[in-house]
């Protein structure tokens, strides 16, 4: 009936198994293949029971996502027909769950009357992390298996659990042993005398939940998912189930998961889910391209940033040596890194065991013949060219020919420091973001000589450190920081002609970042910043630059860490309260610029921040630094917090309309000259009615 779907007869059990590859999603040739088969059992005299399942690993990983942007056939049933179908099946239908099962994975499970579950098997409701809620039945259903306070820790949370946990949960009946269809064929016929256990009539683990409890886990998640409709949507779902009959809360269901799936935050988080994906996949590197092992790493520089990096190796289980010019810099260093774990120990996040099993794996030494079998080596030093083609030369005479040479670097040209090695095609970038034990984000850079052994061996390596690696070419701030640096400059411009930071940092705030670009300069440092606008002068010295960020850097209010900035940090408080004497030299400044300081609305600053990113995303785009719009998107997300439900600032883009931004880019070039000129590519998609999603960068 579908090639989607095997089926076949053992005795008297109908074996239904989904062969969709590569997850097994429940796309409507598989929905239609299941209601069919389902049906077809049913009818059959010769059959007594059924068990659906899986093929290869995955039970089935969920609804097709992407098919949720297409009309369902009229032919296809909904996934709550589906779900009717099989639950008011008359025989015994078994779920064998053989590998992951999850959002409509699970909820097909649980729509089977029984459920018998594989070692190794997931089973989970991550729907949350797509900006819906399980549209098959999973609120309704999960409540009644496992428990009210179960579900909703599984479906406002998204994570899932073992099988092992399932079984003890409720969730299945039975932790299979080596032969899963085999037990499961066997407990089919074992359950013909019972008959249909139809999971929806099951009232028992409903119990009587105080509506309190709901109220205050509403009150819990409050600020970890801000902005977000779907977490609290789904709560409201489990408490529907807790509350109201069966079908009431179906219909509840199904309503809330249309909305949620047609809305722009859901559009947004499928477009991440796709975008991170899509980062991995690199023209001209295939799974034949070699790559090289690593096993033994070194990093240059003790500091914060080396300190980090050097972390990401142990934690990943890989010796790391670090280097630094004198004892003293490495027990400084080492000791940065042993407090750092210390602290996850006493939060209770790693175990002493593992503590110990880390530091173990990080050695320490000032001389590169230490080098000599090292893997790779990522320098970590401060921004000067010079001490960094230094240092690539001594590393090149030290280390064996395979060693990859990288630079950790954020502004400097790493072709330059490649050619100061016999090795350039070894040489590449790893921009970590800071902290960068904790930061998800690597701009891995290619330079003009870099192989594609060490450009897979780098895509590779970010994945073995846990990290979202996303490959960029070599520009001024490569991708990331080359558009934070125009919105920053914006925001600072912003403020010269009459806003005040915590204005703008509110309405960034507001828009879904974690903190406004003030609130960041205060956490980086104004001296940072400052010292990287001195770098910008030299390059650009002919646009206009902010004034107002020389003045408070000369107060020395550097930020945080002197417990002022832009913001005033009472006795250590990392909440930054305004600062009236800011205030005064910022009205100052503009009398000085001969600005008549006017007021900002909050969409006009929105627009000059984000539509600023956006330009600059273009023009990354345009020059060949980012493969394509959704990799900018994955940088921005990871390294720079924008908001996953906005999708990040190239599809965020796309939704505005880019014809929209042109014309406001147009005008913010009028208003700040040259640097803020739209870029042809924004200009020529806004004139054809596309968007970035639609530019196919060519290789
Ligand atoms: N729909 C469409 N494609 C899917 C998919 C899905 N539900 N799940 C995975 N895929 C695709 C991926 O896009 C990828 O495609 P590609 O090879 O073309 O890039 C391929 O399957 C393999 O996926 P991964 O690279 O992610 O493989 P992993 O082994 O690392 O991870 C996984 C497997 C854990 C299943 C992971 O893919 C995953 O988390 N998938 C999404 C699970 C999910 O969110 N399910 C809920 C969907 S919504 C739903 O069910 C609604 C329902 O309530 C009605």
């Amino acid at each position: 009936m579908s090639d989607v779907i095997e089926f076949r007869k053992v005795g008297a059990v109908g074996v239904i198994t989904i062969n969709n590859p590569p997850a097994n999603a429940l796309s409507f040739a598989v929905v239609k293949g299941l209601a069919e088969h389902t049906t077809a059992c049913m009818n059959d005299e010769l059959c007594d029971a059924v068990v659906v399942t899986g093929a290869g690993k995955m039970f089935v990983a969920g609804a097709d996502i992407r098919e949720f942007n297409m009309t369902r056939p009229d032919d296809v049933p909904e996934f709550h027909d589906l779900m009717k179908v099989i639950e008011e099946g008359s025989k015994p239908i078994v779920a064998a769950v053989n590998g992951i099962a999850f959002g409509g994975g699970l909820e097909l499970a649980m729509g089977c009357h029984y459920r018998i579950i594989a070692p190794g098997a997931l089973v989970g409701q991550p729907e949350v992390k797509l900006g819906i809620i399980p549209g098959a039945g999973g609120t309704q259903r999960l409540p009644r298996l496992a428990g009210v306070e179960t579900a909703l820790d599984m479906i406002v949370g998204g994570d899932p659990v073992r099988a092992e946990e399932a079984v003890e949960l409720g969730i299945a009946d039975e932790l299979a042993g080596e032969d899963l269809l085999a037990r499961a064929v066997a407990y089919a016929l074992e359950r013909v005398a019972d008959g249909p256990r139809p999971t929806g009539g099951i009232t028992s683990r409903l119990g009587a939940v105080d509506p309190q409890y709901f109220e205050e886990y509403r009150l819990k998640i409050a600020a970890r998912t801000r902005g977000q409709e779907a977490p609290l949507e789904c709560i409201n779902a489990v408490e529907v189930a807790a509350t109201k009959p069966f079908e009431e809360g179906l219909a509840h269901e199904r309503d809330v998961f249309v909305r949620l799936r047609d809305g722009d935050k859901s559009k947004a988080m499928r477009h991440m889910f796709f975008a991170e994906r899509e980062v991995a996949k690199i023209p001209g590197i295939t799974k034949q391209t070699p790559v090289q092992k690593i096993e033994k790493a070194a990093v240059i520089g003790s500091g914060t940033m080396g300190g980090g990096i050097a972390m990401n190796f142990a934690n990943a289980g890989i010796a790391v040596n670090l280097v630094d010019v004198s004892d003293e810099a490495l027990t400084e260093g080492l000791q940065k890194i042993r407090g750092n774990y210390a602290g996850s120990v006493s939060r209770g996040r790693l175990t002493q065991e593992k503590m110990d099993e880390r530091m173990a794996l990080i050695s320490s030494t000032t001389s590169y013949s230490d080098l000599a079998d090292t893997d790779i080596v990522i320098e970590a030093v401060f921004e000067d060219m010079d001490l960094k083609k230094k240092i690539f030369g001594e590393l090149d005479a030290a280390c064996k020919p395979e060693t990859i040479l990288a630079s950790n670097t954020s502004s400097l040209d790493i072709n330059e420091i490649g050619a100061a090695t016999s090795r350039p095609d070894k040489v590449c970038g790893a921009h970590f973001f800071s902290p960068a034990n904790v930061m998800k984000l690597m701009e891995n850079v290619r330079t003009a000589a870099a192989s594609d052994e060490t450009i897979a061996t780098l895509m590779k390596l970010s994945k073995t450190l846990g990290k979202t690696g996303v490959l960029v070419g070599v520009g001024d701030g490569f991708v990331g920081n080359r558009m934070l640096h125009v919105a920053a400059r914006i925001a600072e411009f912003m403020v010269e002609e009459g806003a005040l930071p915590w204005e703008v940092d509110q309405v960034i705030y507001d828009f879904g970042f974690p903190m406004g670009p003030f609130s960041m300069n205060d956490l980086a440092g104004i001296d940072v910043r400052y010292s990287i606008r001195q770098e910008q002068l030299k390059l650009y010295g002919d646009r206009r630059q902010s004034v107002i960020l020389d003045r408070v850097y000369e107060t020395g209010r550097y930020g945080q860490k002197t417990n002022g900035g832009w913001y005033t940090y009472e006795g250590g408080s990392r909440n930054g309260t305004p600062e009236p004497i800011i205030e005064d030299i910022i009205v100052k400044t503009s009398a000085e610029l001969g600005f008549q300081r006017r007021p900002f609305s909050n969409e006009e600053i929105l627009e000059r921040y984000v539509y600023a990113l956006i330009n600059t995303g273009a023009k990354v785009l345009e020059e060949g630094l980012a493969l394509r719009a959704s990799d900018i998107d994955v940088i921005w997300h990871y390294g720079y917090g924008f908001p996953r439900y906005r999708g990040g600032p190239m599809f965020y883009a796309d939704l505005v309309g880019l014809d929209k931004i042109y014309d406001k880019v147009s005008q913010f070039h009028e208003d700040y000259g040259d640097w803020m000129k739209p870029s042809n590519l924004l200009k020529s998609l806004a004139g054809e009615g596309k968007g970035f999603a639609d530019y196919v960068v060519s290789s």
